[in-house]
């Protein structure tokens, strides 16, 4: 049977830029910035993209592409006795996708409650007491069942689900259509209302304002690196199977370098989202920004409710804020969702149908897990050791493979052959030595600070 593929250009660079735009961008990214020196952590940042995060993605695109098949069959093409990295690959992606499914649950909850700021005015205890039951924090009744919060995930999966399930022209590339203009014009409203905002600029300021004495700070090196391979969707069987879709004459060099600008561009453009607004509330609170700045999971669904309540038109805002949050972790999940389904497809010769239905299937059973009381410290603990140890050994085991294992000069000759323009020698050197030496120093610090 002949392999799928994409309608059009502009519908695999959404697709891809879907993937990787997600929750990390809008919520990860801002508060990495904030923490790691911000506007001196744009150096590191763009260090990484470069270094890591270009060559990265037009490795993964070339070989996808060349070697046309998911994760696993791309690492046994390569040699048989690799395929095992691709299963690996494939296992962090199913991972992932378990978990990332309750947040954007959660987002979806929040969307509701937006309308009319259910969420009260004490935001931390509505999100920790009545949303997630963790109030009394009780341990007995961590495994107690909330179909409040299960319902909005059944909605995520059933969407996930049906974008997969139609295929890659049809489903994923059609989904992607719809939502990544859509997620662009809620962002480019909210943020033309907000940096006019009393305040805003404050906010920038701090983003950008650099503290170059962090620069020679190792962490902030290693928080560059890390937020690049999350970010941009690389080295964990994703990328490999959306560029398993391209057909001959695309040009690899430049659809990376379009998915890999638009992502970390789109970033930026968060950044100032959330800081115009963070800076805001500031000034509202008559408080210094430090004060209102919070991180992770606290940033989306404590303190920018608590902003949003402080914001003109909240009713307007607010939706508009989580929808865009629920739209870009969903164009996510589906390409989670697609590299495991396309490598059982794969592997096991089933249709997409039949393998659409297992893997949502058990996904969802799995994610249930999530819809309990016991969801949060479940999540930070996966998302904890995904972040810090499984991704990063994935993407330097990846490195190793095909930077030193196979011959990687061919694969560059490869993606040249049709490009607009030529990836030279660079690639090599950063693909062999500045990304995987990075990458150990990291990880090495992370297993360190773990046990520590
Ligand atoms: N790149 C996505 C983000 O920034 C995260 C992601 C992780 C996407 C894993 C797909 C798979 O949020
Ligand atoms: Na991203």
């Amino acid at each position: 049977m002949q392999r799928e593929q994409w309608g059009s250009r502009a519908g695999f660079i959404l697709a891809a830029v879907g993937s990787a735009v997600g929750l990390g961008n809008i919520w990860r990214f801002p508060y990495m910035a904030y923490e790691n020196g911000g506007g001196a952590f744009f150096i590191p940042y763009l260090f990484a993209m470069l270094t890591a995060g270009i060559p990265f993605m037009i490795m993964e695109f070339g070989l996808g592409k060349k070697l046309r098949g998911s994760s696993p069959v791309v690492f046994s093409k390569l040699n048989t006795k690799f395929e095992w990295l691709g299963w690996f690959q494939v296992l962090i992606a199913a991972t992932i996708g378990i978990y990332y499914v309750a947040v954007i649950g959660w987002a979806i909850s929040y969307f509701g409650f937006s309308f009319g700021q259910d969420w009260g005015t004490d935001t931390n205890a509505f999100f920790f007491a009545d949303y997630l039951k963790l109030g009394e924090n009780s341990p007995t009744n961590l495994g107690d069942w909330q179909w409040h919060i299960a319902i909005p995930m059944i909605i995520a999966w059933a969407i996930t689900f049906a974008a997969v399930f139609r295929g890659v022209k049809g489903g994923i590339e059609k989904a992607s259509k719809i939502m990544m203009p859509l997620l662009f014009i809620m962002v480019l409203l909210l943020i033309g209302r907000v940096v006019m905002l009393p305040g805003a600029l404050d906010g920038l300021n701090y983003l950008f304002s650099p503290d170059f004495s962090k620069l020679t700070d190792a962490s902030v090196w290693s928080a560059a690196y890390g937020q690049i391979f999350f970010t941009l969707s690389v080295g964990f069987a994703i990328m490999l199977a959306y560029s398993s879709y391209l057909p001959e004459k695309s040009d690899v060099n430049n659809n990376a370098l379009m998915t890999v600008l638009i992502n970390c561009g789109f970033s930026i453009v968060a950044g100032v989202l959330i800081f115009s607004i963070l800076g805001y509330m500031a000034a509202e609170q008559s408080k210094g920004i430090t004060d209102v700045v919070s991180g992770g999971v606290g940033l989306a669904f404590v303190t920018l409710p608590a902003a949003i309540n402080l914001l003109p038109i909240p009713y307007i805002l607010g939706p508009l804020f989580f929808l865009a949050l629920v739209v870009a972790g969903l164009s996510s999940h589906i390409s989670i969702i697609e590299a495991v389904t396309s490598s059982i497809m794969d592997k096991l010769n089933v249709t997409r149908q039949k393998a659409a239905i297992a893997v949502c299937g058990v996904g969802f059973v799995v994610s249930m897990a999530f819809a309990t009381n016991g969801g949060l410290l479940l999540l930070d603990l996966v998302d904890y050791f995904v972040n810090n140890v499984a991704l990063l050994t994935s993407c330097l085991l990846e490195l190793i493979v095909v930077g030193w294992l196979v011959k990687l000069s061919d694969i560059r000759q490869y993606v040249n052959r049709v490009s607009e323009f030529n990836v030279g020698q660079w690639m090599e050197i950063c693909i062999r030595f500045i990304s995987p030496i990075m990458l150990a120093v990291i990880l090495v610090k992370n297993l360190i600070d773990t046990f520590n």
